[in-house]
C-alpha cells in the first residue's frame, strides 16, 4: 500500500527504508527537552558500571611500556588504506597495548570535575563510555589463543574463552570477506551496552554510541597503521553470531563493528580491490 501525505505527517512509513528518516527524526534534539538531574545521572551511572569487569576470568596485565607510535599523524591519516589482503604477523602485548591504549584507554583523571568517570583517548558524549571492546587473537605473544575482554581502567585483559574461535569468526563474516578471520593477527570487536548513554540521552545516545565507535575505530585505524600493520573496517557481519560468540545478550549489548589488523600484503588483486563494501 502507498503512503499518503497524512500517512508521512504522522510518521506512518510503510518500507523498511524510511526507518533512518524517521530514527533521524526522533533522535534530533528539541529545545525542550528535558535531561535527568545531576544526581540521578551520577547514581545511574554507577549502577551501569564504568567497564565490564569480569573479575573471575584470568588477567593478563598490559605493559605500561606500550610501543611508541611514531609516524607522522599526516603519514598516518593519509597512508590509511583498508587492507583486505592481509597475513597474520605475530605481534608483541606490548603492540596490542599501544592498539587498545590509543583506541580507548584511560588518559586523563577526572577529579575536580563533574565526570564520575575517567577520561579516555576518545572522546564520548556526556563522559559516558558506552563502549566494551573484545578481541580475539591467537599471533600475540604471551597470550594464549582465545577471546579477550580488554579493561581500560585495570589497564588489562581477561581471557573469556581459551580456544581458537577463527572458524566460528570465519563464519560469522559475510562469505566473500571470511578468510580475515584466519588472516589478521587481530581482530577487535567494539560492543556498545546502550544503556550507558541511551538512559540519559534516549534515541540521540544511539546516535552518539555509533559516531563513538567510529572514533575508537578510526585510532585503531591510524594506530595500526603507525605500528606498520595494515587493518580493516568490518560492517558485513552476522550479528547475531558475533554476539553469540562474545556471550552478549544483542539487547543490552551488542556488536557494532569490527576492525582487523594484520600484516599487510602488497601488491596483491584483493588489496587494490575496493569493491566490496
Ligand atoms: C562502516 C564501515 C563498514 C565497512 N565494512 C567493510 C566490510 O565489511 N568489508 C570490507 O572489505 N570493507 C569494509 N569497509 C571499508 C570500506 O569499503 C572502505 O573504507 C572504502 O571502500 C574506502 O576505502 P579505503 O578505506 O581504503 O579508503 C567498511 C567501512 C566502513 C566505514
Amino acid at each position: 500500500m502507498a503512503t499518503t501525505f497524512w500517512d508521512e505527517v504522522r510518521g506512518l512509513k510503510t518500507t523498511e527504508n524510511d526507518w533512518w528518516e524517521i530514527f533521524h527524526e526522533a533522535s534530533k534534539l528539541g529545545r525542550y527537552d528535558e535531561f535527568p538531574s545531576q544526581e540521578s545521572i551520577v547514581a545511574r551511572m554507577k549502577e551501569l558500571l564504568e567497564s565490564l569487569p569480569y573479575d573471575p576470568y584470568p588477567e593478563v596485565a598490559l605493559p605500561t611500556e606500550m610501543t611508541a607510535l611514531d609516524m607522522r599523524l599526516s603519514e598516518a591519516v593519509l597512508s590509511r588504506t583498508s587492507c583486505r589482503a592481509m597475513r597474520p604477523r605475530s605481534i608483541e602485548l606490548r603492540d596490542l597495548a599501544a592498539l587498545l591504549h590509543h583506541a580507548y584507554g584511560i588518559t586523563r583523571d577526572n577529579s575536580g570535575t563533574e565526570y564520575t568517570r575517567g577520561f579516555r583517548a576518545a572522546p564520548s558524549g556526556g563522559g559516558l563510555y558506552p563502549l566494551e571492546i573484545y578481541f580475539h587473537t591467537k599471533h600475540v605473544q604471551g597470550l594464549r589463543p582465545g577471546l579477550y575482554h580488554y579493561n581500560p581502567l585495570q589497564r588489562n585483559v581477561r581471557l573469556l574463552r581459551g580456544e581458537d574461535l577463527t572458524p566460528r569468526i570465519a563464519e560469522a563474516l559475510v562469505p566473500f570477506q571470511s578468510t580475515i578471520a584466519a588472516d589478521a593477527s587481530v581482530i577487535f570487536f567494539l560492543t556498545a551496552l546502550f544503556e550507558r548513554s541511551t538512559f540519559k540521552y534516549g534515541l540521540r545516545g544511539y546516535r552518539f554510541i555509533l559516531l563513538e565507535a567510529g572514533h575508537v575505530a578510526q585510532t585503531l585505524n591510524l594506530a595500526a597503521n603507525a605500528l606498520g600493520l595494515g587493518s580493516l573496517n568490518i560492517g558485513g557481519y552476522y550479528d547475531r553470531q558475533i554476539d553469540e560468540l562474545l556471550g552478549l545478550d544483542g539487547l543490552t549489548q551488542s556488536t557494532l563493528y569490527m576492525v582487523a589488523a594484520g600484516e599487510r600484503v602488497e601488491g596483491t588483486e584483493a588489496d587494490q580491490d575496493h569493491h566490496h563494501a
